[in-house]
Order: structure tokens, then sequence, then C-alpha cells
């Protein structure tokens, strides 16, 4: 089902303290001065999910995401994390693809088709991330890049299993830089990734699809962002590390 979503993808910041610090803040504000139907997923990193579990597993619209899963079961996988482990502390999504595994970490889109599976396969949500890098975009490549990478790593799916997927366009060179895609520029690729889950998949499942922007959400652009047709919503990196900006960047939704 489409949804409002404000997701916070903590990176590898923090102490445990403050990361409990911020969920608590987060939800307090959240429950005080929220009125709407939008939803919360926190990103902390692997160590924190407990903690952060503990504060958030009495609202049902706050959600807990891991920022990486393992492709296999389990097994001598030194240093990895597998979907069994995250869904058994509380976790119900986790994110995939971001540009920063994809960058640093040469995780490719086949790669992440198989995560994409195990993740679904122990029902967990995965947040899927695709995004065009600075070179792709001023050479033309922008939704050609975009439609490849959504296509290669999720159109294996049935519909069924693909409607349990958020997508989050992430430009990479919007990413940690203070350039924001103008509303114009994000809305025009949800749009084409809109059409091509249309073409793949039938308009209802398209229309049900949450698509959410990330690159530089802050609470000063968040509404102009999220009033586009296509755009369902934020996965926001530097600003969701401040209670304040955060929670004005829900309540943008
Ligand atoms: P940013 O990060 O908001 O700091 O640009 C977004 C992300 O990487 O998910």
């Amino acid at each position: 089902m489409r949804k409002k979503i404000a997701a916070g993808n903590w990176k590898m910041n923090l102490s445990a303290e403050e990361a409990q610090t911020l969920a608590s803040e987060v939800v307090n504000m959240f429950q005080d001065e929220y009125t709407g139907d939008a939803e919360v997923i926190f990103s902390p990193s692997y160590p924190y999910l407990s903690l952060v579990h503990h504060l958030v597993k009495d609202n049902p619209k706050v959600h807990l995401a891991a920022q990486n899963i393992h492709q296999e079961e389990k097994g001598a996988y030194t240093g990895e994390v597998s979907a069994q482990m995250l869904t058994s502390i509380g976790c119900s999504h986790v994110l995939i693809g971001h540009s920063e595994r994809r960058q640093y970490f040469a995780e490719d889109n086949q790669l992440l088709a198989k995560k994409i599976d195990i993740a679904l396969k122990h029902g967990l949500k995965p947040v899927y991330c695709i995004g065009e890098t600075l070179d792709q975009r001023e050479a033309g490549e922008t939704l050609n890049v975009n439609t490849t990478q959504l296509s290669e790593g999720a159109f294996h799916l049935d519909a069924e299993a693909f409607g349990d997927l958020v997508i989050a366009y992430e430009p990479v060179w919007a990413i940690g830089t203070g350039k924001t895609a103008s509303p114009e520029q994000a809305q025009e690729v949800h749009k084409a990734i809109r059409d091509a889950i249309a073409a793949k998949y039938g308009a209802e499942v398209a229309d049900n699809t949450t698509i959410l922007y990330g690159g530089s959400v802050k609470p000063a652009n968040a509404e102009t962002l999220f009033s586009q047709p296509d755009i369902d919503g934020g996965l926001v990196g530097g600003a969701s590390l401040k209670s304040r900006d955060f929670t004005d960047i829900i309540k943008a939704l």
C-alpha cells in the first residue's frame, strides 16, 4: 500500500547514548506534534538496532530498518548480518542498494536482487535505493540508469512480492552535498520510476508503490519536494540526526 514515509538513515554515526536520545526525542515529538498519517523509519547502525527497537516498539507508526543485509541465510560470513538476525531483534525494514554500498562496497544490481530476495523471504520490507551519479546525469542517462537499477534489482519479483518494496530515488550527487534535486528534477525521475513499474506490473501496482526521495532533504526543502505528485516521502541522512529537523521533515508530510 502506498504510504507517506519519513525514513532516517543514520549511517555510521552516533554513540549508543546519542542514538537512544535521538530516537526518544523524535518519537516524543512525533506523538505530541503530528496528527497526520505518515510513518517513520529509523535506520541506525547494527549495534543500536535493539536499543532503538525498545524505544519504538509501542508505536505502530514507527519502524526499524537495518542499513544492510547479507544475501545468504547463514554460515561462515564473518562480520555479516542475516535477515533472520534482523527480524529476531525487531527490524521490519532494510535498506538495500544505498549508493554508499554500491560505491564503496561494489554492490551491483545482481547482488542487490539476491539481498531483496532474502529480505522478502524473511518478511523484511526492502527500501531499495537507486540513483544516478553527476556524470550520468550530465551525460543525459538519468532515466535510463534509474530504470535499469530498478529492473535489474527488483523486476524478477512477482507483483505481490514487489508490493512489499519501498523505492528510494537518491541522486548520488545530492547525497550529503547540500545540493538537492529541484522538485521538478525529482518529480521527473519519480514519474519515470512509476511509469516503469506500471509498464511491468500494471497501473494499480504502480499507484500503490511508495517512492521516497533522498539527497540533502532538510526542513527548508521538504515541503516543496513532498508536494510533488509522485514523491511519497523522504530518505533523510544528515538532517535525520537532529531530532528537531527530522520531526519538522515528518511534519512536512
Ligand atoms: P543526506 O543523505 O540526506 O545526508 O544527503 C541521504 C541518504 O544518503 O540517504
